[in-house]
């Protein structure tokens, strides 16, 4: 059975790790290899990742019908990317000796290095790993092994294939670029970067994401909440209304009051109070805002008062 130590039998070979940038990096490895994982390291634009681009033209990153649509799509940003010189990493199986060979004719076409980034993960783990995945992004057993035996029986051929370099996953370091990136993004939100950063902002992704922050807006002045922050969610006609609640004695939990009708009286208008404590809580307040909020508190109607 072909494994990892087939890889290992060609290390007689030297060693590369050398990806130059700019250049094109063709990964290679079965499904479930961990391609996704290494492509991560690099920043999201300069990723080609065939499954999104199934996904762009169908809606399915898993439709395998859509794969020719899916390939021309990919090609085109290929080709304006390299035009460009642009670093770019083509995240599919590539276990295909004719699909690598097209890739590396269009680097050549724009004078762009070639890297072959072998994840040499072994078949069975690879099979395993098919199995806590979504039925469409799941592959079947018989053909993850294929595209391992494939990729371990082009391996000592993919110099004379034209690569520039050959590159084993297992033998790059890409942690620090990933932390780096992270961290990044990270100093950015804080404003380190000497940016505006995200600010009070930073409170609203936590609890509601990141999706919320373009429609939020901090309502200075407004006290409708005991003194706590009140904020708004308005996309043209919709519009809720939040206040910041902090459990300063507990620990230090964070959550939104969303203010809604009195459950208790269809007359009252006095504020009322839903918890909302995920972007989830939210939608199910916003698809329920003509019913009733069992859950919600009166600032009247309190436990004495109920009806
Ligand atoms: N170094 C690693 N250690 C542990 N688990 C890993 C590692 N790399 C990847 N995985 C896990 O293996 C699974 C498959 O990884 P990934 O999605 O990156 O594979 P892939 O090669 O992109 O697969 P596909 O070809 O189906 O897109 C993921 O659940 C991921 O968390
Ligand atoms: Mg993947
Ligand atoms: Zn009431």
């Amino acid at each position: 059975m072909p494994s990892n130590d087939a890889l290992n039998a060609h290390q007689f070979l030297p060693v590369d790790t050398t990806i130059p940038d700019p250049s094109l990096v063709i990964m290679i490895g079965a499904a479930g290899a961990g391609k996704s994982t290494w492509a991560s390291t690099w920043p999201d634009t300069q990723v080609l990742e065939l499954d999104r681009f199934r996904a762009l033209v169908s809606d399915d990153p898993g439709c395998q019908e859509a794969t020719g649509d899916a390939v021309f799509a990919l090609q085109a940003v290929l080709e304006a990317r390299l035009s460009r010189r642009k670093m770019t990493i083509v995240d599919s199986t590539n276990c295909d000796q004719k699909v690598r060979a097209d890739l590396i004719a269009t680097a050549r076409l724009h004078g762009m290095s070639t890297v072959a980034l072998v994840i040499g993960t072994p078949a069975s783990v690879c099979v395993d790993r098919q199995k806590s995945r979504p039925a469409n992004r799941r592959v079947p057993e018989a053909i993850v092994r294929d595209q391992h035996a494939a990729m371990v029986d082009a391996f000592a051929r993919l110099p004379a294939e034209g690569f520039d370099h050959v590159v084993v996953a297992e033998n790059i370091h890409r942690l620090e670029a990933l932390l780096q990136r992270a961290s990044d993004t990270r100093r950015a939100d804080l404003g380190w970067d000497s940016g505006d950063g995200l600010g009070d902002l930073l409170l609203v992704r936590r609890v509601l994401g990141t999706e919320i922050l373009p429609l939020w807006r901090w309502r200075v002045g407004a006290d409708l909440a005991d003194g706590d922050r009140v904020g708004e969610i308005r996309l043209g006609p919709d519009r809720m209304i939040l206040a910041l609640r902090v459990d300063v004695d507990g620990e230090g939990d964070i959550w939104f009051d969303l203010l809604v009708a009195c459950p208790y009286d269809d007359d009252c208008d006095a504020p009322a109070w839903q918890a909302v404590h995920s972007v989830s809580d939210l939608l199910a307040a916003h698809t329920n805002s003509t019913g009733s909020h069992p859950d919600a508190v009166c600032t009247v109607h309190t436990d004495a008062l109920r009806p």
